[in-house]
């Protein structure tokens, strides 16, 4: 069995915390065998456990504490604290890989509590389930989200990936404690629009509305200097928009496909160690082969 789960690049600009899109990046986990312990074959460096305390075991015996112990091998081609959803994609994996050796039948609404309930917010997550684009949010209440998936526009996504990681936690700290009830107004309005643009397929406007987020990209330009560059080159070379993907660093640029060799040369000159990469959406979300 292997399991693969897309990338997401959360909020969209405005849509802080509740828009998502998934990206065609992959993770992907495959069962190999059953034995005594847990153990995961992968290259992804030494920081990343291959033993049980690695997330996507924790995050499976969360849900299925009796599961059998595997052989598991992990590939992934998403680059891990750059803002693409990397630890949204073991937490699905972790998900499907209970639900599936242990027979549970979850539906995609429950794989997206469960999720939500272990990642604090749906932007990432919700992607990851359905594919494609997807505004979600999150009753603490009653543990619950909802959400609601849409087709995003074709275009052409280019991400520019900078070799530096930035923690969420650390992008989060920069954000205000308290936003006053006039601003919370202006952003949703702005975040509403930008969704409606979307579903109409307009990204002329939906492009302009994503640089006009007032909730976290100011708070954060300090922490990714790169993305007021990026903006400009976006403005001179006619791209629908860009903005930060989740915590950032990494920022994707929106365009109409006649424009992407020149963006990608502009955005490539500007650091050599940066990846600068062409992506398209995954319109499917986690699927089991
Ligand atoms: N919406 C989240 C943020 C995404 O911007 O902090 C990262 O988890």
């Amino acid at each position: 069995m292997k399991i693969q789960v897309p990338a997401t690049s959360a909020n969209l600009g405005p849509g802080f915390d509740s828009c998502g899109i998934a990206l065609a990046k992959y993770l992907v986990i495959e069962v190999i065998k059953p034995q005594d312990k847990w153990e995961i074959v992968h290259h992804l460096g030494p920081e990343i456990p291959s033993d049980e305390s690695n997330l996507l075991i924790q995050t499976a015996l969360s849900i299925a504490p009796y599961l059998v112990p595997h052989k598991l091998k992990m590939i992934s081609d998403i680059p891990l604290t750059r803002g693409l959803g990397s630890s949204s994609s073991v937490i699905i994996a972790g998900i499907e890989l209970a639900n599936r050796l242990a027979n549970l039948n979850l539906s995609e609404e429950e794989k997206l509590n469960i999720a939500t309930k272990i990642e604090g917010h749906p932007d990432n997550v919700a992607p990851a389930i359905y594919g494609d684009f997807v505004v979600a949010c999150y009753d603490e209440q009653k543990e619950q989200v909802l959400s609601v998936k849409h087709y995003f526009p074709e275009c052409d996504i280019i991400a520019y990936i900078p070799e530096s990681e930035l923690a969420t936690k650390q992008s989060r700290s920069v954000l205000p404690e308290t936003f006053s009830f006039k601003n919370a107004v202006k952003a949703s309005a702005i975040s509403n629009v930008m969704i409606g643009a979307i579903i109409n397929g307009n990204l002329d406007l939906a492009g302009e509305l994503m640089g006009r987020d007032l909730f976290h990209e100011h708070y954060r330009e300090k922490l990714v200097p790169h993305l007021s560059t990026i903006r400009q080159i976006c403005l001179e070379e006619n791209a629908y928009g860009c903005f930060l993907s989740g915590a950032g660093p990494t920022v994707l640029v929106l365009t109409p496909q006649e424009n992407s060799s020149r963006i990608m040369t502009h955005l490539q000159s500007m650091d050599t160690n940066a990846q600068v990469e062409l992506l398209s959406i995954d319109r499917e979300g986690v699927q089991v082969y």
